[in-house]
């Protein structure tokens, strides 16, 4: 059929334009919507109170390195207007993985400033920290901000992983919010980029920028317990992992035919694991804190998963669902220490090496040697890494990323498992013990999920929290992290709050060095949600109990909803 004939075809219905246009008609309807206030934003920019009922200590460390903005305490924000009589110039930059809500932190910022004084100026730095640190950026326009609010992704401004961790890359920093009169700065981040917001908010103080964080990530490990209960974007990533997992059961159950090995982001920490298992009632759900709490080993959880495949086989059901955090190496005592001990060798050879001699540029069999010759590597670890699977082997020496941090996403863990999980049943047939089938297939749900449309929830979170940033930066409040509380209830009851980085703050290794950083919130093992799922589980492995949560909605019923978890611990609370 010809073009044209199509075309008038489908004339009656929809424009050529419109089925060729770059935006889809759910993104235009999205633009729509318009986030409400907190209550205590509606009458102005609010002023700051401090919060007595919670003590927040800083390390000694930290006071040290951090002597001005160690001393902040926490603060709520309380309704007031500020006469703002000069216009402010204020930066915002978008640091490490995207996540959903992003850009609606950028559009509270914007809205809130503007309210405040029209004549107020947001500048985004491009491409992360690194926007700050080269002086590359664009200013925030209305028009900006229409054509990204509550859609996901980071491409506003785009964004990056780098550190501000030398003088000279501070100074650079210094330099450019000099040149661009700046008198703020919003980082939006997780615990690595809140780290910089840190030591950003002491240094640029004598210059008169204050420095607000932002708590983002996905993988939901940013918490401060009875303040902070979750970043934004953990909600829109894990529901859309658990779509993808809820599509497996229903496909597994309908086939009858395939287990299912899931890798789920969300670097070390299990949140997402746990949300998504509450989302969906997989039949295996492996989370990283409870196996180091119980020092299993590589070889007992591959068994822990066996044990279950073994006895759904009994019971005609050759087939499942299996959830594996991306971090759960980390989580594996004899694993950990290889990744500690690889890191540190790696971090202080590469110190001394040229770049084109630097670690990754070996070949595999110098790697191995020139770590099976270092003064911290035991006969015990060579034996531990030589018994592991040559992909495995492999991926614990992968690079690093900028902040020495071991890169789970890149690391097939669900593969890995999967074949051992299938070498061990081959064993168990072996012995009469399974006599089940075990057809497989793997995937790992990452950059999808942390791509996604934003929910309701993050939408409406990451508005208000751009808005508190105004809030913290408009009372004169420098080194804080902005934070809404009881984000259980709804929004007319969040509470939004200023949260001193310094006391969020530990010495971790990095790069084979302790240094001072924001603590990352692993699974609370004594909390509501975490006993929930252990009574749950039995129930899920041996029985079909499959839970289809389907995909993000903005409108109907669903739309209001929150992370099950956070709901389940307020519940508990
Ligand atoms: P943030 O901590 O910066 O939010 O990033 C989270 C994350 O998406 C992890 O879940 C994942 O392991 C990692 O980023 C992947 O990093 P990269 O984008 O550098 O591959």
């Amino acid at each position: 059929m010809e073009v044209a004939e199509r075309g008038r075809q489908t004339q009656s219905l929809v424009s050529l334009d419109q089925l060729l246009s770059d935006d889809s008609t759910f993104c235009q309807e999205r633009l729509t919507y318009q986030p409400p206030l907190v209550p205590v934003f509606r009458s102005g920019s609010g002023s700051l109170r401090p919060l007595d009922t919670f003590k927040l200590e800083a390390l000694r460390a930290a006071q040290e390195q951090l002597p001005y903005v160690s001393q902040n305490k926490l603060v709520e924000i309380i309704p007031g207007k500020i006469l703002q009589e000069q216009p402010r110039r204020l930066g915002i930059v978008l640091s490490g993985g995207p996540a959903p809500g992003g850009h609606n932190v950028i559009a509270g910022l914007f809205e809130a400033a503007k309210r405040a004084h029209p004549e107020n100026v947001i500048i985004g730095f491009l491409a992360g920290p690194k926007g700050i640190i080269t002086g590359k950026w664009k200013e925030v326009d209305a028009s900006l901000v229409a054509a990204y609010k509550n859609s996901g992704g980071f491409h506003m401004l785009g964004t990056g992983r780098d550190k501000i961790d030398t003088a000279e890359k501070m100074a650079k920093c210094r330099q450019t919010c000099l040149d661009l009169q700046l008198d703020g700065l919003v980082v939006v981040g997780g615990d690595d980029s809140n780290t910089n917001a840190a030591f950003l908010a002491e240094n640029l103080r004598e210059i008169g920028v204050q420095v607000i964080g932002i708590p983002k990530t996905i993988d939901g490990d940013l918490q401060v317990p009875g303040l902070l209960q979750i970043p934004f974007g953990f909600h829109s990533a894990s529901l859309a992992f658990a779509t993808e997992v809820g599509n497996l059961n229903s496909d597994c159950k309908s086939d009858l035919k395939y287990w299912h090995f899931n890798r789920l982001m969300g670097r070390s920490a299990s949140h997402i694991v746990l949300e998504v298992a509450f989302q969906t009632h997989p039949n295996v759900v492996l989370i990283g804190e409870e196996i180091e709490d119980k020092e299993l080993t590589i070889h007992n959880v591959v068994r822990l998963i066996a044990d279950v495949i073994v006895e759904r086989a009994k019971r005609g059901m050759n087939y499942g669902t299996v959830l594996i955090p991306e971090g759960i190496l980390e989580f594996i005592h004899e694993i950990n220490i290889l990744i500690i001990k690889i890191s540190y060798i790696i971090a202080n050879y590469n110190r001394e090496a040229a770049e084109e001699e630097s670690f990754h540029k070996l070949p595999f069999e110098d790697q191995v040697q020139l770590i099976d010759n270092h003064d911290i590597w035991r006969d015990y670890d060579s034996r531990v890494f030589l018994g592991l699977p040559p992909e495995l082997q492999r991926g614990l020496l992968l690079p690093r990323d900028s902040h020495g941090n071991f890169q789970y996403a890149l690391v097939r863990t669900e593969r890995i498992l999967l074949d051992m999980v299938a070498t061990y049943l081959r064993k168990q047939r072996g012995r009469g013990i399974y006599k089940g089938t075990f057809k497989t297939q793997n995937h790992y749900y990452g950059y999808d999920g942390r791509g996604t449309f934003p929910t309701k929830f993050d939408c409406d979170y990451g508005y208000n929290l751009g808005v508190t940033a105004f809030a913290l930066l408009a009372n004169g409040a420098t080194g804080y992290m902005a934070a809404l509380r009881h984000l259980h209830l709804p929004v007319e009851q969040w509470q939004p709050i200023g949260i001193p980085l310094a006391p969020l703050m530990h010495l971790e290794e990095r790069k084979g060095r302790l240094e001072l950083v924001i603590a990352k919130q692993k699974v609370d093992l004594d909390s509501p949600a975490f006993k929930i799922f252990t009574q749950e589980r039995e129930k899920w492995a041996l029985e079909d109990h499959y839970r289809f949560p389907g995909p993000i909605q903005f409108t109907g019923p669903c739309a209001e909803d929150r992370p099950l978890t956070l709901m389940l611990n307020a519940f508990g609370s």
